[in-house]
């Protein structure tokens, strides 16, 4: 049984990644943390309570950084909407947050089963950077960190060279790449590289459930989005890409570890995730990147939330 702690910026990848989780037969969703990210923590936390009302979770959501850890960034509401979910106005959760923060619900949920959790990170990572400042043994108290995270060629999504996460708070994300090893990083190129097919897209839109009408409802914009972009029907799934590596780490084909850092000063960089390709920078390295992935597997993944 894979034990998941989930730290979101729902977000509709984060949703689609959330379901894929919960219907997992392997896996227990044992608590979720909201970061702000795609939209406001209002947003995120709320979104997160929908989205495990959706699949019939009770797993406790914990509430955690409403900014990032110094320059404030924007959001993604462009792609995820206004209210984080496509604008598909799900009425609000009758579930009720717990009280104590995200960073503090990081650090007891480790110490309280030291080696036992996997976290999977798919926002910007300011809650696991101040949950690591104050206890700088976590990476040896989870089991695993898989973050979907950075632009490891450079292509930016938010910037010319930044990733969405790694943009919104690049301090945090210099933090946990230098000093949370090992980890394992979906990155933003791996995504575009295995995009969701048409009819892979049209297989999953097609299914009649619950379950299915809120994947279409929240992702029809996004759908819409990347239809203009890219000139033909296809799902980009950053978020579920990290969550599959998680639950079947076959699922990465190939992948490779180098040493990662994350530009911090940069005036058109800020937020560059830095890979050291040819190890010429003599510092171990540190992230293990997911190179080629199993796309049908991934969506077979999800295709299983919605029946
Ligand atoms: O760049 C993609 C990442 O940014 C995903 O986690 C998506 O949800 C957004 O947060
Ligand atoms: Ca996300």
């Amino acid at each position: 049984m894979i034990r998941l702690v989930v730290d979101t910026d729902p977000g509709v990848d984060d949703a689609h990644a959330i379901m894929a989780a919960a219907a997992y037969p392997d896996a227990r969703i044992e608590a979720v943390t909201t970061v702000k990210g795609n939209v406001s923590l209002e947003r995120t936390t709320a979104n997160a309570c929908t989205i495990l009302d959706v699949m019939g979770i009770n797993a406790p959501i914990y509430a955690g950084c409403e900014q990032a850890l110094v320059a404030e960034s924007g959001g993604a509401e462009g792609f995820h909407g206004a209210d984080g979910l496509g604008d598909s106005a799900y009425p609000p959760s009758p579930r009720k947050v717990e009280a104590e923060h995200a960073v503090h619900a990081l650090i007891r949920l480790a110490n309280a089963e030291p080696g036992a959790l996997t976290l999977v990170a798919l926002g910007p990572l300011t809650n696991l950077a101040l949950a690591l400042r104050l206890d700088p043994t976590l990476p040896r108290k989870y089991r695993r960190l898989v973050v979907m995270g950075g632009a490891i060629r450079s292509m930016g999504n938010t910037t010319l060279t930044a990733e969405f996460n790694f943009h919104a708070d690049p301090e945090a994300a210099a933090i946990i790449l230098r000093d949370w090893t090992p980890l394992t990083l979906v990155s933003w190129e791996t995504t575009v590289e295995h995009p969701f097919s048409e009819a892979q897209v049209k297989a999953l839109l097609a299914h009649n459930s619950p379950r299915a009408e809120f994947l279409r409802r929240i992702s029809q914009g996004a759908l819409t989005f990347l239809e203009h972009l890219f000139g033909r029907p296809t799902m980009l799934e950053p978020d579920l890409l990290a969550m599959a590596a998680a639950l079947e780490p076959e699922i990465v084909r190939r992948k490779a570890t180098h040493h990662v850092a994350v530009e911090l000063s940069g005036a058109l960089t800020r937020g560059q995730t830095c890979v050291d390709w040819y190890g010429m920078s003599g510092k171990q390295p540190n992230v293990e990147l997911a190179l080629e992935m199993n796309t049908e597997r991934v969506w077979e993944l999800l295709q299983a939330a919605l029946i």
